[in-house]
């Protein structure tokens, strides 16, 4: 970082942490007993993350009072905002009826029917505690269908943190690696090039129709109906994660492509805000997890399915006609329109990348790759915004709630493209 970026950065924090003195203790606190400060890798950024308090809406208030507009939405899983009346409701019932039980439960045989109802592709469902779970157990599914241990997985994407698709991080035996292929994004005849001579291992192809974590952009309906004919040819299945492509519709992402795939991984508002996700798909692979089955694959779980998660799940849900969906798309665009306005006005390198009510916010050239990689003007960014109220992810995504309204969306536009001017090209 240049001298003057430097002297930028220590006016910013110096603001920052002159309104945020109990989010430091906090932080100091933290640090003594959880690495980090946190349990969420994601959830730090320099130099330090407010610690949060309260919410209602989509404002949240930190530990020294400061309000946010949160447009994160814990990682774009609270599409109602938070402390939704209908969902507080819901969970309040529940948990007086009884938080969870060593038995299935009511709860979450309605929301399989809900979501079964909703995604075509998905006949039986299973529930699970997280989305890393929710793609562990897909994989685990195909290659038992298949018989076969090699995986596809695309540059960038984000799966979780189970050791096939973080494969070469630290910590992860390198033998892994041997059983996960590398795939380029929308590159049908790079995809056939990674996988040639190794189509008869391939068990699964995984893919986010909407990558979230790789900076937010859709794959193209020629890339998914290729994987498709592909998976076909060559016996293995096709899985979308649709942990967080799952709010573009009722449906899913997979019903606005119309490719179906043979499993599907879900998390993330199917929870209403609880630690709940689910994988499912054709009754053919998922049935191989009845338990009534000689050889039935294991998938225990002390709160898999939880009731008080599967009760907000199913109040969220309600909410979600699809009339919802299309507003929360129509703010979406207006944030990028009012956005490009703004920046074309002011000359500012800034605009925002959207698929469907997700976004992300780019500077300059930064393009889905490069925005991903937090840099000094982006750190710049996640400061200057919290110090102009609002919340975002700190690379820069963000996504829509029901009650942002449009004067919420008009003034993130111009918090978003006063802050890319005073960070300047970069
Ligand atoms: C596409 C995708 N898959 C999997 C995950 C992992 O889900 P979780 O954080 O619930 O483990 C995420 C989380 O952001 C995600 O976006």
């Amino acid at each position: 970082m240049a001298l003057a970026d430097r002297a930028v950065a220590d006016d910013l924090h110096a603001a920052y942490r002159a309104r945020t003195p109990r989010s430091a203790a906090m932080f100091e606190r933290a640090t003594a007993v959880l690495p980090g400060g946190s349990t969420r890798t994601t959830t730090f950024a320099p130099p330090y993350p407010p610690y949060l308090d309260s919410g209602a809406g989509i404002h949240v208030r930190d530990v020294d009072g400061n309000d946010y507009r949160d447009f994160l939405g814990n990682y774009t899983s609270l599409i109602l905002g938070h402390a939704h009346p209908d969902v507080v409701r819901a969970v309040e019932a529940q948990a007086r009826r009884g938080s969870a039980f060593g038995a299935p439960s009511e709860a979450e045989v309605a929301l399989a029917e809900e979501l079964v109802g909703r995604i075509d592709s998905v006949e039986r469902i299973r529930f699970t505690n997280s989305g890393t779970e929710a793609t562990m157990f897909a994989i685990r599914a195909a290659r038992a269908a298949t018989g076969r241990a090699v995986v596809g997985v695309f540059e960038r994407a984000y799966h979780g943190t189970h050791d096939t698709v973080v494969a070469g991080s630290p910590g992860v035996p390198p033998t892994v690696g041997d059983l996960v292929v590398t795939l380029p994004w929308d590159d049908l005849d790079g995809v056939e090039r990674a996988i040639a001579g190794r189509d008869a291992d391939l068990a699964a192809i995984v893919i986010e129709p909407i990558q979230g974590a790789g900076g937010v952009r859709a794959a193209s309906r020629a890339l998914l109906e290729g994987l498709r004919d592909i998976c076909d040819r060559i016996g293995a299945l096709l899985i979308f994660d649709e942990i967080i492509a799952f709010r573009a519709a009722p449906g899913g992402a997979q019903s606005l492509v119309g490719v179906r795939p043979d499993l599907t991984t879900l998390g993330k508002i199917i929870g209403g805000g609880y630690p709940l996700a689910a994988f499912g798909g054709a009754a053919e692979v998922m049935d191989r997890f009845d338990a009534r089955r000689a050889g039935a694959l294991t998938h225990g779980g002390t709160f898999n399915g939880n009731p008080v998660a599967a009760a907000a799940g199913l109040a969220t849900l309600a909410r979600l006609t699809p009339d919802v969906y299309a507003d929360l798309d129509r703010q979406a665009v207006r944030l990028r329109d009012g956005v490009a306005d703004r920046a074309a006005r002011a000359e500012a390198g800034v605009r925002v990348a959207v698929a469907a009510s997700l976004f992300q916010v780019r500077l300059g050239q930064e393009t889905a790759a490069s925005a991903v990689a937090t840099g000094a003007g982006r750190a710049e960014l996640f400061v200057r915004l919290l110090l102009a109220g609002f919340y975002l992810a700190p690379r820069g995504l963000g996504a829509i709630a029901t009650p942002a309204t449009d004067a919420d969306v008009d003034e993130l536009a111009a918090a978003i493209v006063e802050a890319a001017v005073a960070i300047g090209p970069g």
